[in-house]
């Protein structure tokens, strides 16, 4: 290296730009120079403001999506069969990967049942190679993928130290990674043709921080950057057709992950709900979907208040996100669990099929 680049490395030497002031106004124009980026980058935020406004009063019509493919991870059970339902309904073609084979043949069954095109692939998302692998499969076999939900998921529920390094880097596995090995088999596609969707099924858990569910919690966390940070790529080149929605839902009721949390205050959600608001947000390009919606307004609070309140709150809301005892792969179904009609009163997360009966069809 050079004397001069040394120099203007160790900021001896004026750069580029500043060579061209005069000495004496060197710090003053950086600081108006500064100042008035602020003011235009301001500006330009209060125009999108007044623009999101505008378009909340005079809605767009709600996207179609007919004749659109459409992958959803872990959609052979839980909320992931329940968008794949709704959006066969909507003259999508579904794909349908997950680990579980015999939650993917009832839930292509179920589909095709409505009157839905359905193709089931067995992926285990831990497994990049296996991602990679399948997604060509498909491009193949049923076409050009323009609308992916990664939507599987699975939790450890233990504390940290009881948490063994396996499940911790599996839930970083599924959690996370492999929406990176997704989106990058599926976006450029969509950038070629400047159309397609990204979703993100994350979690309220991305936003605060919960007992026994320290690697969930961030991995989480990571997608909620992950969709935000993508968002801002796509926008940052031009590529407006190709939109990103993170969705971010409190505990649910029977879809087999957060079955037996014990939450307060806030009532469990509806999982047929949670996908009916899952499609909206897909059909109306939302950029963020906080479910229930009034929990948005919380969120600031945590960076408002002292960490006590929101520890203390924390707590309170959700006193045990995982009270029965995990993992358990050969949980035995006792008779006392089952309901009148034979099913589960409840599953432990991902290992065994979700019950069919929280499905409206
Ligand atoms: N259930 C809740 O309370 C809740 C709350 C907020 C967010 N979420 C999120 O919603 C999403 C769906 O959750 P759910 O409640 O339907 O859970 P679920 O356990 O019922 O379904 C998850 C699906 O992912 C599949 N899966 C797990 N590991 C896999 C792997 N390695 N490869 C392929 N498929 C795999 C499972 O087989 C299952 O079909 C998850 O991302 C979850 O974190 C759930």
């Amino acid at each position: 290296m050079n004397i001069e680049t040394q120099e203007y490395i160790n900021g001896l030497r004026p750069g580029p730009l500043s060579s061209e002031i005069p000495e004496c106004m060197r710090n003053k124009y950086t600081l108006v120079q500064a100042i008035f980026e602020l003011i235009v980058t301001l500006l330009t935020a209060l125009g999108h403001l007044f623009y999101e406004i505008y378009k909340s009063i005079f809605r767009d019509p709600k996207k179609d999506l007919k004749g659109q493919i459409a992958l959803i991870t872990g959609g052979g059970g839980g909320l992931g069969s329940l968008i794949a339902l709704r959006l066969a309904r909507l003259g999508c073609v579904v794909v349908l990967w997950d680990i579980n084979k015999q939650g993917l043949e009832d839930t292509v069954k179920l589909v095709k049942g409505v009157g839905g095109k359905c193709f089931g692939y067995v992926v285990d998302l831990a497994a990049r190679d296996d991602i990679y692998r399948v997604a060509k499969q498909v491009k193949k076999e049923v076409g050009t993928v323009s609308l992916l939900i990664n939507n599987a998921g699975v939790v450890s529920g233990q504390y940290l130290l009881e948490t063994p390094d396996h499940l911790i880097q599996r839930t970083f596995d599924v959690n996370i990674l492999a929406h990176f090995w997704t989106v990058k088999a599926f976006i450029p596609d969509m950038i070629d043709s400047n159309h397609g969707h990204i979703v993100t099924i994350a979690s309220m858990a991305g936003h605060v921080g919960v007992p026994k569910l320290v690697d969930y919690c961030a991995s989480k966390s990571a997608a909620c950057g992950f969709d935000e940070a993508l968002k801002v790529e796509l926008d940052s080149k031009g590529i407006k057709g190709v939109r990103t929605s993170l969705i971010c839902p409190y505990f649910i009721r029977a879809t087999g992950m957060f079955e037996e949390v014990q939450s307060r205050i806030v009532p469990q959600l509806n999982s047929n709900d949670v996908a009916d608001r899952v499609v909206y947000a897909i059909r109306t390009n939302e950029n963020v979907a906080v479910i229930p919606s009034y929990l948005r307004v919380l969120l600031p609070l945590k960076w408002l208040v002292p960490w006590a309140c929101v520890s203390e709150f924390i707590r309170g809301l959700v006193p045990d996100a995982m009270p029965a005892p995990m993992p358990m792969p050969e949980r035995k179904v006792k008779a006392d669990s089952l309901k009148p009609n034979g099913k589960l009163e409840s599953r432990p997360m991902t290992l065994i099929p979700p019950a069919r009966d929280d499905r409206r069809v």
